[in-house]
């Protein structure tokens, strides 16, 4: 099945501020977007949107996924339907350990009880694969981890749980060569079986998963859409070359 995430002419504020202004775009399963800009120019604000924070209050426009309207979902339902967003900056949860958030995650969704040790060895094995040892598991959630450690748990959450739709904000923002090259091989992995927004400062995880489009963003706007042209457009021209 090809689920799509639309988002038409988003206007979006925060205390009353306009941030986004008339943000569109259309992903779809199996494509990798990837959206680009200068800080501040609202690629947070757009994620955060897209999950239902709060704040951010939508003035205009819409976000659809498979056409049901994702604004008139909480948080938790819009997970359900299978959206998932990396934090950039993800919070810890004193006394919740991993193993913890991943089987209420996992309950939650759908999963069964009398598959929990299939389960357990599943996210063991992820965890494995991303470079965590077993005692990680025990570990309370984001509290004291490394930033290598916080991105490589955000994957982790997101292989386990398997989503539809995938918003990864800055998730190879701050490692180093080694833990790069291990997030970029998974994300390339999960990214055929979904559909991913990637928003990032660099072009090295690009050099994993290959782009399908890229946008930029300045000033909460999409100011120009194309594909790994942009990219090194970018790097030669900078941001200020985008008006
Ligand atoms: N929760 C918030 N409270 C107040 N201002 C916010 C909040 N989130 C975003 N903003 C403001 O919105 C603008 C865009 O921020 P953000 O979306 O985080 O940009 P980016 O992710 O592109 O760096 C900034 O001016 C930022 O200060
Ligand atoms: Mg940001």
């Amino acid at each position: 099945m090809v689920d799509e995430l639309l988002v038409k002419d988003l206007d979006v504020s925060v205390n009353g501020i306009r941030i986004l202004d008339g943000v569109s775009l259309d992903i779809n399963t199996g494509e990798v977007h990837v959206l680009m800009g200068p800080n501040g120019s609202g690629k947070s604000t757009l994620s955060n949107t897209i999950i239902g924070n709060p704040k951010y209050k939508v003035e205009r426009g819409k976000i659809l996924f498979n056409g049901k309207d994702l604004l008139k979902m909480k948080p938790d339902e819009r997970v359900k339907e299978g959206i998932f967003m990396s934090f950039q900056e993800p919070v810890e949860i004193p006394g919740v350990s991993i193993f913890n958030l991943m089987r209420t995650a996992y309950l939650k969704s759908g999963g069964s009880t009398s598959e929990l040790s299939a389960f357990r060895s599943r996210v063991s094995s992820l965890m494995s694969q991303l470079g965590f040892q077993e005692s990680f598991m025990n570990r309370s959630v984001n509290e004291g981890f490394s930033g290598g450690e916080k991105k490589r748990f955000e994957v982790l959450q997101m292989m386990v749980l398997k989503p539809r739709m995938a918003i990864l904000d800055e998730v190879d923002s701050g490692l180093d060569i080694d833990t790069l090259k291990i997030i970029g091989s998974m994300v390339k992995e999960a990214s055929k079986s979904m559909g991913m927004l990637i928003i990032t400062h660099y072009d090295r995880i690009l050099e994993y998963v290959k782009p399908d489009f890229v946008h930029i963003m300045k000033d909460g706007r999409i100011v120009s859409t194309g594909g790994m042209e942009i990219v090194s457009e970018i790097k030669e021209k900078g941001y200020n070359y985008y008006k």
